[in-house]
């Protein structure tokens, strides 16, 4: 097929969901994440519930299997299949589920080997989403075989933590974002200290070198992927956290990363919403302290808002101080919905803002003024599809339907040129990273029918 001229459509995109579709789930991509992600589902489901409903409700409903005793949802599900490993595949650096080890944890879910962290909670939204196209029989069945669930979740993450109660969740690892290496998160780790292998590597400028280490590089250009010392010290800070049995308490008393993320609680604050919509259809009660954790929630956006940049930043929860966010993130609270119209319009500015978010290719995941801006490197600048997807809804919920129609109509346009990338050129429109991407192409789906 001649790929220059072909115009992608919603066929092929369901053709990517059924090569990406692994019987029990849709992985990301088969070859590079052929397990299954918390968010990646959500967003997966949400294209999906368009063409195939039932199937779109046994992916969510495969992750609340995964669910952990005191109410966890891990950010990563492992397959059950034990794939043949290759001799030199014993060197490479794996985050597979030897790595976690979750079967030695107590709380960790009998049946399913699963990651000790979580990830941007978009469940109570993508379950409602999905439920509007289910027969109404079932669709209420679904609902009520969730909302326990979704209840001790959210209840867990305030519970663990928020442990100051000011309604700001500290996320443990960046990849709880779901934004790995966004520039606020490279800028945090280089103040803490680092193993003495990363920072040899850095001294002896052995990234390119140490390649080989790698499984993602060897299936997408290196300058598409994060250093390789930025992906050692992720996993650094994760392998702590397994020491620590992933336990809040054992986390706090010997922290590395604890950071109040602007995107991941503007999610939560949102869904809190959708799961309050939940609960109504239901005529159910959320608990009375549950409620009161949400309600703090809502006003403590305004704890991220900094004055000395005039927009809402992420926080060190340690030390108390605001990070240069410089990322996407600082337009989710858009999607949070609890701003004033003022508020709103303020961060609209800021996608018309040629040194912000302005670009040909919606909407880039960096600012561009930023320091660490690169328009290939994963979470550093390129536009990606699931927090365009985000941003819409948050335009439209505030009436900027101009703006949330143009940002929809340009990124139907750029993966309709480009095919279903994970991420593309904000400058050029061109695909980068895995070319067969489950969430680019359900949400593409979704943008195509709403
Ligand atoms: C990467 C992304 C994360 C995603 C995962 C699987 O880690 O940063 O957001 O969930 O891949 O696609």
């Amino acid at each position: 097929m001649d790929n220059k001229h072909k115009k992608y459509d919603v066929e092929d995109a369901k053709m990517v969901l059924q090569e990406n579709d692994l019987g029990s789930y849709i992985c990301p991509t088969k070859d590079m994440y052929p397990h299954q992600w918390l968010w990646d589902s959500c967003f997966i489901a949400i294209g999906l519930r368009h063409t195939d409903p039932e199937k779109a409700k046994h992916e969510l409903l495969r992750i609340f299997k995964s669910q952990w005793k005191n109410g966890m949802i891990p950010h990563m599900i492992f397959e059950d299949r034990s794939q043949p490993r290759s001799f030199i595949s014993h060197f490479k650096i794996d985050t597979g589920k030897n790595f976690w080890n979750s079967r030695k944890i107590s709380e960790a879910p009998d049946n399913f080997a699963t990651s000790g962290i979580t990830q941007p909670p978009m469940l109570a939204h993508a379950c409602l989403l999905v439920a509007e196209k289910l027969p109404k029989k079932d669709a209420s069945a679904f609902l009520r075989k969730i909302y326990p669930k979704l209840l001790q979740y959210h209840e867990w993450l305030y519970r663990e933590r928020d442990p100051d109660s000011n309604g700001q969740i500290a996320l443990f690892h960046p990849w709880e974002s779901g934004l790995d290496n966004a520039p606020a998160w490279m800028e945090e780790l280089s103040k803490i200290k680092k193993p003495f292998t990363i920072k040899l590597i850095e001294l002896l400028q052995l990234d390119n070198l140490l390649g080989f280490l790698r499984r993602d590089t060897e299936l997408v250009s290196s300058d598409q992927r994060m250093k390789t010392s930025e992906a050692l010290h992720l996993i650094s800070i994760a392998h702590k956290l397994k020491r620590q049995s992933y336990t809040s308490e054992k986390i706090l008393k010997n922290p590395k990363f604890v950071v109040e993320s602007l995107s991941f609680n503007s999610i939560l604050i949102a869904n809190n919403r959708y799961l309050t919509s939940i609960a109504k259809k239901l005529k159910k009660d959320i608990p009375d302290e549950l409620k009161r954790s949400m309600k703090v929630a809502e006003a403590s956006i305004e704890l991220l808002w900094d004055d000395s940049c005039s927009q809402y930043c992420d926080r060190n929860y340690l030390t108390g101080k605001k990070l240069q966010t410089q990322g996407i993130s600082a337009l989710l609270p858009l999607y949070a919905g609890v701003l004033t119209k003022k508020q709103a319009s303020d961060l609209v500015k800021m996608l018309d803002s040629s040194t912000k978010f302005k670009s040909k290719f919606p909407i880039p995941s960096a600012m561009k003024s930023s320091s660490y801006y690169n328009e290939k490197r994963y979470w550093q600048g390129p536009s990606w599809i699931n927090t365009n997807w985000l941003i819409i809804q948050g335009l439209d919920h505030y009436g900027f339907t101009e703006e949330a129609n143009t940002i929809k109509h340009k990124t139907i346009k750029m993966v309709e040129k480009a095919g279903f990338y994970e991420y593309f050129s904000p400058k050029t429109g061109e695909g980068y990273g895995s070319p067969s991407f489950s969430w680019t192409a359900s949400l593409y789906i979704d943008l195509i029918n709403s």
